[in-house]
């Protein structure tokens, strides 16, 4: 499939199975997502335009490459979208940063919009979305709606763990959205949660459970 990039660095992978283990606490588990969020924009911005900028060093000029292209938004779904935002923002600081707030009804699992807040030039950005987790694809199907009736257009969404079934749905809704992960899950169990998963993301992060 042309729309999925699966991130498989080393790092990622290790700790991608720190975050997956039931016996890891909050504050671990949200340091560790930072981390992973961190390493996954570094391949997610590979293809950014730079500009050639002539530079003086202390010993002589040079011509060097520096950022020319798009400048960044990075929109979280809330809530757990959140703990990949200040990775993202440790190598892009000036990236402004919009919210998404959708929640899954527990008993349909269709998203039910409660926030959108987001930078005013949002159709002259790259876009990054970032939800830990890719499900039925429902969240990350709304939460790319409302970006693209904003007037969004360049846009790209980061995962921890994708489920089949959401990276399909994500692909059928939003075909110009390319989709950053670093696993593909098989299966949902029949609550809606990814099997094997790593439980409930949002829960992880703010030990809400
Ligand atoms: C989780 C997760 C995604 C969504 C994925 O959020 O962070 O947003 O579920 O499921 P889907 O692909 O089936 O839509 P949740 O609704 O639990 O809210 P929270 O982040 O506030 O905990
Ligand atoms: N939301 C989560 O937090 N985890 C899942 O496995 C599915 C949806």
């Amino acid at each position: 499939m042309n729309n999925i990039t699966q991130i498989t660095h080393p790092l990622v992978l290790h700790k991608l199975a720190l975050i997956r283990d039931k016996n890891t606490g909050s504050k671990d588990f949200r340091d560790l997502v930072e981390e992973v969020a961190m390493l996954m924009a570094y391949e997610v911005t590979r293809n950014f335009q730079t500009e050639d900028v002539k530079i003086e060093t202390p010993i002589g000029k040079t011509t060097c490459k520096m950022l020319s292209g798009k400048k960044v938004a990075v929109i979280p779904i809330l809530r757990a979208g959140l703990g990949m935002v200040s990775g993202i923002l440790r190598l892009i600081p000036a990236a402004r940063v919009g919210h998404i707030g959708l929640y899954r009804d527990e008993t349909t699992l269709k998203p039910v919009e409660y926030f959108c807040k987001l930078p005013q030039d949002i159709g002259e950005r790259e876009i990054i979305v970032t939800d830990p987790m890719l499900a039925t694809g429902g969240s990350a199907i709304d939460a790319i709606s409302m970006l693209k009736r904003k007037g969004a257009k360049n846009i790209q969404l980061m995962c921890l763990i994708a489920a089949r079934q959401g990276i399909e749905a994500v692909v059928e809704a939003h075909p110009d959205v390319h989709i950053y992960t670093a696993a593909i899950d098989e299966e949902l169990n029949g609550n809606g949660y990814i099997v094997p998963g790593l439980g409930d993301a949002g829960d992880r992060l703010y030990g809400t459970k």
